[in-house]
């Protein structure tokens, strides 16, 4: 069996190691692609510094963006040559710091026209975190396609995106701005404020800023809110979790905070600390319902399993329903090189409203794989 080049975890906090694995042969439902461009993300920094549900040595990364190579027979909507990207994480062989993926056709989109690979290699994981955590963590009804004058039900309602310039936040403004939820505040650095109200934003507050929770806090009870809402996209016990149990304090107010729970973060020499169990991290107060949201379920509903990756996220993209986060472009001779880097920007908290985006396959291995696979 032919092996390829994949970016592995061994050790918690220790060095990333390229180790030579098996490509498998695909199943009948499966795809096969060329891997040209990935992002890193916090989990990967939750993975290979904690070991978070990682048995080692374990491939890291869940965001691809490559060419199709093979398909199997039962695969309907892809073919050889197609230009693809998608949000995989459920085992080795799926997982995006590796030279080939095989995966199933469901978890990847086509590229849109216009657009170009590295652009849009940032959406796959947060536009899938940011839909299913307002569907379903915090239950809004987000119909797709969404009916001609259609009035949100939840125009009336305050919603806090804890957050805004991380990744998630920004793709649940937009979607929350399409779907007419209007009365958005959200906590950011000043410098993301105007394009977080550009996003659909119409309170922006620094986070750092004293007295931003009582700020929010009247903000939810100037009303009309039937109901309030919480997405923290953070999940930093001290930065978001603490302070928004002080926010959400009226009775039937939602909050869906992002896990893992951040209890000691990451940082050069320091191995990070998380907790799970969202109820446990806060004095919350009675009759708020909290949740902790875990993309990795979003396929058990089985309407976004089918249309979520493959139709909706490259008809936002298309459509201008959300734009793409600001790439950050990690550069290094090598692939260990690359993924060490971006680790190292991840753990000195170097990345602020965009994504870190890095070559995986060069341009002589891309063509060499189509030439063999595609012609
Ligand atoms: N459970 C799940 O299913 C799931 C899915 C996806 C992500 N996540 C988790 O969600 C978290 C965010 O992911 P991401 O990819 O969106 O992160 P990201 O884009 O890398 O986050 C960076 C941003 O976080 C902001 N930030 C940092 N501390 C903050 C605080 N205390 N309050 C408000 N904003 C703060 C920074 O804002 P400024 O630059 O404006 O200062 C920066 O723009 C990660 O821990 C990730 O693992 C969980």
């Amino acid at each position: 069996m032919s092996t390829h080049p994949a970016v592995v975890t061994v050790t918690p906090g220790g060095p990333l190691q390229i180790q030579h694995i098996p490509t498998p042969p695909i199943a009948s439902n499966q795809v096969k692609l060329i891997n040209q461009y990935t992002a890193s993300t916090p989990l990967d920094l939750h993975q290979a510094d904690a070991h978070l549900l990682v048995n080692p040595p374990q491939i890291l990364g869940d965001s691809v963006a490559g060419t199709v190579l093979e398909v199997g027979p039962d695969v309907k909507r892809l073919r050889p040559g197609d230009q693809v990207f998608g949000f995989v994480w459920r085992f080795q062989a799926e997982k995006a710091h590796q030279l080939y993926v095989v995966t199933e056709e469901k978890l990847l989109a086509k590229l849109p026209p216009g657009r170009s690979l590295q652009e849009v290699v940032v959406v796959p994981d947060n536009f899938v975190t940011a839909w299913h955590a307002l569907s379903k963590d915090l239950g809004f009804d987000l119909p797709w396609p969404k009916p001609e004058g259609y009035v949100s039900p939840g125009k009336d309602s305050w919603i806090v995106v804890w957050g805004g310039s991380s990744s998630v936040g920004m793709y649940a403004i937009q979607i929350l701005r399409y779907y007419g939820y209007g009365n958005v505040v959200t906590t950011a650095s000043k410098a993301h404020h105007e394009r977080l109200v550009r996003y659909g934003a119409s309170v922006c507050l620094d986070y750092r800023d004293e007295g931003t929770v009582e700020r929010i806090r009247d903000r939810l009870k100037s009303g009309p809110s039937q109901r309030d809402f919480v997405l923290d996209c953070i999940g930093s016990l001290e930065g978001s979790v603490r302070p928004l149990a002080r926010v959400a304090t009226t009775k039937g107010a939602k909050v869906a905070i992002l896990l893992p729970v951040i209890i000691k973060d990451a940082a050069p020499g320091i191995r990070p600390e998380y907790e799970m169990d969202v109820q446990a991290c806060a004095a919350w107060a009675q009759g708020v319902e909290v949740s902790g949201v875990r993309t990795h379920t979003y396929m058990t509903d089985e309407f976004l399993a089918e249309r979520l990756q493959p139709e909706m996220m490259p008809w936002a993209i298309a459509e201008k329903t959300v734009e793409p986060n600001d790439q950050i472009i990690v550069e290094g001779g090598t692939l260990l090189e690359r993924a060490e880097r971006a680790l190292q920007l991840l753990r000195e908290k170097k990345v602020s409203g965009g994504r870190l985006v890095w070559r995986v396959a060069e341009e002589e291995e891309v063509k060499t794989a189509m030439e063999q696979f595609c012609s």
